[in-house]
């Protein structure tokens, strides 16, 4: 038997200032996307903004429905908008708000896993590390790439 361990690494940031000038601009994307959420069962409004490798973004806001599971989150929402609208662009980047009652969360949210897992395929197809950026108002967390979020990534089949 052998004991192992996985680390993953990010980055701490205090403000949107502190942020490159593209990661701060896709930070921002998200945060507008809030406004676009469709949540009036959880008032919890997420935004996400999709960055392609040409530097094009495409936003997307979770949707409700009063049939519960009918919903979708942000991230998948902006996904699967994103590359059925660009099947053949790498995408680089995603950036997560959240906010409740018109104001940003303090702290990051955190995707869930079947989200996690969807941007797990997108970098996969695109074969370049997407960047993870969570924003709140308070703290903005930025990972490298999504294996950071979800290590040993389900893509056997
Ligand atoms: N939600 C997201 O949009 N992204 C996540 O990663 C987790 C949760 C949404 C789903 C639902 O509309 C609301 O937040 C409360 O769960």
């Amino acid at each position: 038997m052998t004991n192992k361990e996985i680390k993953i690494a990010f980055k701490e940031y205090e403000s949107l200032d502190q942020l490159e000038a593209c990661d701060r601009t896709l930070a921002e994307a998200a945060i507008e996307a809030t406004g676009q959420s469709y949540a009036p069962y959880s008032n919890f409004n997420v935004g996400a903004a999709v960055l392609f490798e040409d530097g094009v973004i495409i936003k997307g806001a979770n949707q409700e429905n009063a049939a519960y599971p009918s919903g979708l989150c942000a991230e998948r929402t902006a996904l699967f908008y994103a590359s059925s609208s660009r099947p053949d662009k790498a995408m680089t980047g995603i950036a997560i708000a959240a906010g409740q009652n018109g104001k940003l969360c303090a702290d990051p949210a955190t995707p869930c896993g079947a989200c996690r897992q969807v941007m797990a395929q997108y970098q996969t197809k695109g074969g370049v590390p997407m960047k993870v950026i969570l924003v709140g108002s308070e703290k903005i967390w930025v990972f490298d790439k999504v294996d950071d979020l979800l290590p040993l990534i389900f893509d056997s089949i």
